[in-house]
């Protein structure tokens, strides 16, 4: 069987694919005060460009890709892109990272079309919190939406909670009350100095030993890591005493897991970026409108895999700051 292996013997099977650099909410970690230029669309790949470039990446051995933005709810043509790829005959897994503003109308749709399940985005339920942090988000819209993700059947529908010392740290617990409450998975994720959040959101770091501390004491009960808990993403996840609740924590800084990497992620435009933490990308949108046949597109992307660096060099003390914004990439 064809697969993608980069230099340090990791399997490539996971490919993020941000559809849109454009996002309804503007989360202060993510985005700058002043907003930021958009690309152009005409710069953006096509559906039709986008779905061979997956095509051909599943003819390469992945078999997961998940939708990302900006808000990938945004992108007109959403729905019907998501049937194409749903045809993909190698395409096991085929999920979305979302903030939910949109979802309540499109989730049994998209559902419908093949996405069969979501992550979405959720720092806070206090709604004064909420708004501070996405700075124009609606929490009522949200939960809304995560609701109708778990009514269309979404199974698992995971929820992202950054938690930011003083601003969000005091709704550890309440976070996984709620998160029980919906039969959701939880995720804690470590802030990472991308973007803004590694100009101002700094002081904000909380380590995710100090986050499952919290948790255990509010449990009252041991977390034990997870059966198969490694799943095929970045979060390690633990089971909550005897219970069938299971949380991950996200903790890219202080236990980094790029050797278990798996994944390389295609912006909007086309551009393949090699690992969230570094500059490294190849532009398949050239090749693809160079006309390149199917063969000659997946010697590009093998080339492109061979540069793949062994891991980001983020670190607790924050030396390095990636002012890459990280609407752009979706995570
Ligand atoms: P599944 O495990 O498939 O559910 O998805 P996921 O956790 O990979 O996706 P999601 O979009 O929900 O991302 C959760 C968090 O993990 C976000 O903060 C991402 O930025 C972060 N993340 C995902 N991949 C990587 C990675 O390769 N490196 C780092 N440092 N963080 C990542
Ligand atoms: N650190 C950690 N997670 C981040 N996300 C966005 N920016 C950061 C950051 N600096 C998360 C979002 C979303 C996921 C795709 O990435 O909250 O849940
Ligand atoms: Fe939009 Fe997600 Fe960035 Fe928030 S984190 S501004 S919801 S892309």
């Amino acid at each position: 069987m064809t697969r993608l292996i980069d230099p340090f013997q990791r399997t490539i099977r996971y490919l993020r694919v941000s559809v849109t650099d454009r996002c309804n909410y503007r989360c202060f970690y993510c985005m700058p005060t002043q907003g930021v230029q958009w690309e152009a669309r005409e710069e953006f790949l096509t559906f039709e460009e986008l779905t061979r470039v997956i095509r051909l990446f599943t003819e390469l051995g992945v078999d997961k890709v998940r939708l990302t933005g900006g808000e990938p709810l945004v992108r007109r043509g959403i729905l019907q892109f998501v049937r194409q790829l749903s045809a993909l005959p190698g395409l096991e897994d085929l999920s979305m990272s979302t903030n939910a503003h949109l979802l309540s109308d499109q989730a049994a749709a998209l559902r419908a079309a093949g996405v069969r399940r979501v992550n979405i985005s959720l720092d806070s339920l206090d709604p004064a919190v909420f708004r501070r942090i996405t700075r124009n988000g609606d929490l009522r819209s949200v939960l809304a939406g995560i609701d109708a993700a778990l009514a269309a059947g979404m199974e698992p529908v995971k929820i992202n909670m950054v938690v930011m010392r003083g601003l969000n740290d005091g709704e550890i617990e309440a976070m996984f009350d709620y998160a029980v409450s919906r039969g959701a998975d939880l995720r804690y994720i470590e802030t990472m100095p991308v973007g803004e959040a590694g100009i101002d959101g700094t002081g904000h770091f909380m380590p995710a030993v100090e986050i499952l501390a919290r948790l255990k004491r509010h449990a009252g009960a041991e977390l034990v890591p997870a059966k198969g808990g490694k799943g095929a993403g970045p979060a390690r996840y633990y089971q909550v005493g005897e219970g069938p609740v299971r949380v991950g924590v996200i903790s890219a800084l202080s236990r980094h897991f790029c050797d278990d990497c798996n994944r390389v992620r295609l912006t909007a435009k086309g551009d393949l970026v090699l690992c969230l933490g570094q500059e490294d990308r190849v532009s398949l949108r050239d090749g693809l409108r160079q006309g390149l046949d199917d063969e000659a597109m997946k010697e590009l992307i093998r080339a492109a895999i061979a540069r793949k660096p062994r891991s980001h060099d983020f670190n607790e003390d924050r030396q390095r700051v990636a002012l890459r914004h990280m609407s752009s990439l979706g995570g």
